[in-house]
């Protein structure tokens, strides 16, 4: 813990990434002159063992619920010193129970066999080849569910705020502000005791109820934005106090990340989780996560989960689907209408129904479209259809704590006049493990209403606490 000296404000956040052993230290001396990066990784963030020290498990009992409730506010000096000291405390507090997560999780990672599964996990325990670190990821999500806390700014009235789009393509933007608004477990109505801040605005909203479509002016997007984040920073110490890097904004939308492009520390620093995760435009998986698109026309998953069993799956392969964007065209010339085995589609034809394919396909192309996400993907996996992944740039969802490879096929856009090949080559004895993997990773996928434990709700709050764990605030 640094000491602050003088007037002058001297921060260091402390990036720690690749298995938390790589660190990155950013110090800001005045914060107006923004940011000096000392050193970067040039790896991904990734759940590898690292060899780190560790520390003893116990320790870390008495780190949450401890704070008491202070009285801030006090309107004169010496009150205002007073208050932001011991708000200086409770960041350090916040920080050590960081600190102590971070090494069990790493102590997790490392001694693999002595960390079992702790109590309340008794529902589901994580284990096999879909995780990255399953040990890991078992004593990550204990830790959150048991200390994350999560503070959402008050300010801002429905339909710009606090609320968002539950159906269709953009479900899980509305979804998740809806269920975080009313969520008890992580949810804290303290900001001192909060680990993140999060900025409540609905891009989808924004753009539904300010867009003009003739016009088409975005700057209802900087406008909106830009005041919020203005507003919030200048009514509450937090913002300043870290350059928005404990923040995060949430959007499904493919505009998502250029709605945070007019406010630079919310594009640079700050934790967005997106659908349109395109590393080509700045997506950044150190700070920034993905998060899946799921397509709820009814606002409802009944029915769109199971499919046929893997010996009862006649078509080798299935898309249906228009020729949005750069991959599906060069997809579509190839394959459309050529081969009895791989079935795709510009316009279904009358009398077949597209859930009915997924559920009796082996493999679904999911190639990208106008964007990198495809709501495809998480209906292949409800469908319990293997997904075959086409996209270039996309960091996938959930990418930092599932391993992909266990339960999809990645084709290379420039493979896909050997498509066929691929599939019809991959051993029967492999694909029945992708699609048991596909079968175990649904839950992760799973829209529940109220949330239930390793759902998506609760792998999106997974991966805004793993970002938050790559960073320490100081005072
Ligand atoms: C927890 O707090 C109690 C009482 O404050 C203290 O006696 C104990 O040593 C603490 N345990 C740890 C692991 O810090
Ligand atoms: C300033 O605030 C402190 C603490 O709230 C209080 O004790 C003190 O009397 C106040 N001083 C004035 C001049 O209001
Ligand atoms: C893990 O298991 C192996 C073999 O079962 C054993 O040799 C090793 O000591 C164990 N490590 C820990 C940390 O328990
Ligand atoms: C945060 O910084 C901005 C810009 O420097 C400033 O206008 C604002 O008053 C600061 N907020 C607080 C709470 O001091
Ligand atoms: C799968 O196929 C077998 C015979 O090939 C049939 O007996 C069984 O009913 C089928 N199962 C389903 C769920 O369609
Ligand atoms: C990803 O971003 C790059 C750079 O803006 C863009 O050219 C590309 O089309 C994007 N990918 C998709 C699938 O939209």
């Amino acid at each position: 813990m640094r000491q602050l000296q003088g007037t002058s404000l001297c921060m260091s956040i402390f990036f720690l990434m690749t298995s938390f052993a790589v660190v990155i230290v950013v110090v800001i001396t005045n914060a107006s002159k923004g940011l000096s990066l000392f050193s970067l990784p040039s790896s991904a963030w990734s759940w590898s063992t690292g060899g780190i020290a560790s520390l003893s498990s116990s320790s870390f009992s008495n780190s949450s619920s401890t704070d008491d409730k202070s009285q801030d506010g006090a309107s004169n000096k010496s009150g205002l010193r007073r208050s932001k000291k011991k708000r200086d405390e409770k960041l350090g507090r916040v920080e050590v129970g960081l600190a102590r997560a971070r090494a069990l999780i790493r102590d997790a990672m490392i001694n693999q066999n002595r960390s079992s599964p702790l109590d309340g996990d008794s529902d589901y325990v994580p284990e096999g080849d879909i995780y990255r670190n399953a040990y890991a990821f078992r004593r990550s999500y204990q830790l959150m569910e048991r200390m994350f806390r999560i503070y959402i700014y008050e300010e801002g009235e429905p339909p710009l705020f606090h609320t968002g789009p539950c159906k269709d393509i953009y479900s899980t933007e509305g979804i998740f502000i809806n269920m975080m608004e009313t969520n008890t477990r992580f949810r804290t109505h303290d900001p001192d005791r909060a680990h993140v801040y999060y900025l409540p605005f609905s891009v989808v909203m924004i753009l539904d109820t300010l867009f003009d479509p003739v016009i088409r002016d975005k700057a209802v997007l900087e406008r909106i934005i830009s005041g919020y984040v203005r507003l919030v920073s200048s009514k509450y110490p937090y913002w300043n106090r870290s350059l928005g890097a404990d923040h995060f904004m949430l959007s499904c939308h493919d505009w998502g990340p250029r709605a945070t492009w007019y406010v630079h520390q919310l594009y640079f620093t700050s934790i967005r989780v997106l659908c349109n995760a395109n590393t080509s435009e700045h997506f950044n998986p150190k700070k920034d996560a993905s998060f899946p698109e799921i397509n709820l026309k009814t606002g409802e998953i009944e029915g769109l989960t199971g499919g046929l069993p893997a010996s009862n799956r006649t078509i080798l392969a299935f898309f249906a689907g228009s020729a949005h964007g750069k991959i599906r065209p060069a997809f579509l010339k190839h394959w459309m209408g050529k081969d009895e085995d791989v079935r795709v589609y510009k316009n279904l034809p009358e009398g077949i129904s597209y859930p009915d394919m997924m559920k009796k396909s082996r493999y679904c192309i999911c190639p990208s479209g106008w964007e990198v996400a495809s709501p495809r993907i998480v209906e292949a996996i409800y469908a319990e259809c293997v997904p075959v992944l086409i996209s270039q740039n996309y960091v996938l969802p959930f990418s930092d704590v599932l391993n992909w490879n266990s339960f999809s096929v990645q084709v290379s856009v420039s493979e896909i006049p050997n498509l066929k090949k691929i599939l019809a080559g991959i051993p029967e004895d492999w694909y029945l493990r992708l699609q048991q993997g596909v079968r175990q990773v649904q839950r992760h996928f799973l829209v529940n209403d109220p949330p239930k434990r390793f759902d998506v709700f609760h792998m999106i709050i997974h991966s805004i606490w793993l970002r938050r764990l790559n960073v320490a605030v100081y005072v």
